[in-house]
C-alpha cells in the first residue's frame, strides 16, 4: 500500500496512531513507529512542558518520524505546550478542537505537516483554507472528543470530494477491514485510536484495559457528562466517545444537576485515585467490539497491513 502517508513518511502501513492524551506516550509512539505505522504524542490540557520535551527526547533517540497531538482549545492557557512542541523535532502536529488556525503557519515553516480533525465537510473547507496539509475526517464512531454530526463513511466521502487536501480518516477504523475501505474510497491512510488503547505500550490504566478488551460492540455513548464530572474545561461543542458504566446510568441526562453536586464531583476525582472504572471515563470509539485480548502495538499494525490482501482480492473481483 502506496499513499501520500506512506511516501511522506517512509512507512510501511498507513497507519497512524492517534495522540491519545494520558494513553499514548513515546512508548506506545515507539512501537507503532517500529512496526512500520507513524506513532503521536498526545498531548492534553494538563500535560506539562516537561512531559513533551522527555517523551519526545526519547522518539528523537529512535531516529524514527513521529508526531504530537495538541488540542487547540488548550493552548492559549499553555504556551509551554506550544514551545515545546515546536522544538519537539517531530514531524507531524495535529492541532484538533478549537482555534488552530493562528498556530498553523509557524509549524508549517518549521518544517512540520500540519494536521487537523474535521466532523463536517464545513470544517474540512475551513482546514483547506487555513493551509493545513492533512485533513483527519473524523466520523461520529470515532473514540474520545470530537463531533457527532456524522458517520465515518459518509463524512470521507463528502470531504474527499470536497478539498484537494490529503485526508486521512478516523472513526471506527479497527481491523484490516475498514483500513481496505478508507484507502480504496481515497483516503491516505487511517488514524486510529482505539484499536492501540488496551495495547501494553499504552499507558491505559489495568482496569480501564480489562474493560476495553470485554466491552462489545454497543457499550459506547457520546456525552459530556464525564468533562462536566472532571470539571474540564473543554469547548462545549466537544462532548466525547466513552463506555457507558454505572456513574453514567446515574447522571445520565442530569449534567446541570450533576455540575453542582459536591459528592459527586469528589466521587469521580477519587475513582480515578483507586481506577474505579465503574466511575471514570474510559474512551473508546464504536470499534471497541473489535478489541480481543491486550494485543502488542506491533500485532495491531501487523493486522491492518493485512488490508494489502483485501485490496487485491477487490480487484481480482473487478
Ligand atoms: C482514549 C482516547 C483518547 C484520545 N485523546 C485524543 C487527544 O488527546 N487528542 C486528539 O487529537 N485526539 C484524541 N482522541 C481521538 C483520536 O485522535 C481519533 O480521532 C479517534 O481515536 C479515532 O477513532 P477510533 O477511536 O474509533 O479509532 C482520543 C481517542 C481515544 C480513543
Amino acid at each position: 500500500m502506496r499513499t501520500w502517508l506512506t511516501e511522506r513518511f517512509s512507512l510501511k502501513v498507513p497507519v497512524v496512531c492517534a495522540p491519545m492524551a494520558g494513553v499514548a506516550g513515546g512508548r506506545l509512539a515507539a512501537a507503532v513507529c517500529n512496526a512500520g505505522g507513524l506513532g503521536m504524542i498526545g498531548v492534553g490540557d494538563k500535560t506539562t512542558p516537561d512531559w513533551i520535551v522527555d517523551e519526545c527526547r526519547f522518539m528523537r533517540s529512535t531516529g524514527r518520524s513521529f508526531g504530537i497531538g495538541l488540542q487547540a482549545w488548550a493552548l492559549p492557557l499553555n504556551s509551554g505546550q506550544l514551545e515545546a512542541a515546536m522544538a519537539s523535532g517531530a514531524s507531524v502536529v495535529s492541532l484538533s478542537y478549537g482555534a488552530y488556525e493562528t498556530y498553523v503557519e509557524g509549524f508549517r515553516s518549521s518544517g512540520m505537516v500540519v494536521a487537523t480533525a474535521v466532523g463536517n465537510v464545513r470544517e474540512a473547507l475551513a482546514a483547506h483554507e487555513a493551509g493545513v496539509d492533512l485533513i483527519i475526517a473524523r466520523g461520529a464512531e470515532g473514540g474520545g472528543h470530537g463531533r457527532n454530526d456524522i458517520g465515518t463513511l459518509a463524512l470521507l466521502q463528502t470531504v474527499l470530494d470536497a478539498v484537494a487536501t490529503p485526508v486521512i480518516a478516523a472513526g471506527g477504523i479497527g481491523s484490516s477491514r475498514g483500513l481496505a475501505a478508507v484507502i480504496a474510497a481515497g483516503a491516505v491512510g487511517a488514524w486510529v485510536g482505539t484499536a492501540f488503547t488496551a495495547t501494553p505500550e499504552s499507558t491505559t490504566t489495568p482496569n480501564a484495559r480489562k474493560r476495553l478488551v470485554a466491552a462489545q460492540d454497543t457499550a459506547t455513548v457520546y456525552t459530556t457528562l464525564f468533562d462536566v464530572a472532571a470539571g474540564a474545561r473543554w469547548p462545549a461543542e466537544f462532548g466525547e466517545r466513552a463506555l457507558r458504566n454505572d456513574f453514567y446510568g446515574l447522571w445520565e441526562g442530569r449534567e446541570p444537576q450533576l455540575s453542582k453536586d459536591p459528592d459527586a464531583l469528589r466521587a469521580m476525582a477519587d475513582a480515578r485515585l483507586i481506577d474505579d472504572v465503574d466511575v471514570t471515563c474510559i474512551d473508546a470509539g464504536q470499534g471497541v467490539g473489535m478489541l480481543r485480548s491486550d494485543r502488542a502495538a506491533s500485532e495491531v499494525i501487523r493486522e491492518f497491513a493485512r488490508a494489502s490482501d483485501l485490496l487485491r482480492a477487490a480487484a481480482a473481483q473487478g
